[in-house]
This record gives C-alpha cells, sequence and structure tokens, in this order.
C-alpha cells in the first residue's frame, strides 16, 4: 500500500492505491477542506507535491480547466499510485505550516 505523508501538519500512514488525495486527507485526519464535496469545483482541496509526482495520477481535465497555478493539483481529483508527499495549501493560497 503506498505511504502518504502531509508535509507541515505531519500526518502520515498508508491508504489504499487508488485513493484520492482527499480521501486520504480525510482518513488520516489531515487538514484538507473540501467545500464542495469532491466534486471539483470549489479549489479548497489543493495541495502541491513535495516528492513523488510520478506515484500520482495525470491531472484531470477538471484540473486542467481550472489553472490551478504552477505545481497546484486537486486532492479530490487526483489519485494516489505510489509513495507521496504533499504539502496542503490552504485557500486562496496559504501553504499548511
Ligand atoms: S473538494 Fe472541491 S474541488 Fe476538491
Amino acid at each position: 500500500m503506498p505511504r502518504v505523508i502531509f508535509a507541515g501538519s505531519g500526518q502520515k500512514g498508508t491508504v489504499r492505491i487508488g485513493s484520492t488525495v482527499l480521501d486520504a486527507a480525510l482518513s488520516l485526519q489531515a487538514p484538507m477542506e473540501h467545500v464542495c464535496g469532491g466534486s471539483a469545483s470549489c479549489t479548497t482541496c489543493r495541495f502541491e507535491v513535495v516528492s513523488g509526482p510520478e506515484n500520482l495520477s495525470p491531472p484531470a481535465r477538471a484540473e486542467l480547466a481550472l489553472d490551478l497555478g504552477p505545481g497546484l493539483r486537486l486532492g479530490c481529483q487526483t489519485r494516489i499510485l505510489g509513495d507521496v508527499t504533499i504539502r496542503i495549501v490552504k485557500f486562496p493560497g496559504k501553504t499548511v505550516l
């Protein structure tokens, strides 16, 4: 099972392969917001990859259409395929320290 680390907030653990980053955050109690409930319309679940970008699913069509900014992804649209370290970015762009 992939190992996920939330840099800054410190939560870490393993998740099922194919889980979304948002699902991982919720199960590990990392402070990722999700105002729209995962429908790719609020962008409050945004994050940046610290390590292991090759272990995430490619950007979804919804992410590409939203123009999130350099290096930013949506937790509700990104699936975990292997070990990864991510940093939650608080809306409208503050990183969790
Ligand atoms: S939860 Fe709203 S865009 Fe991801």
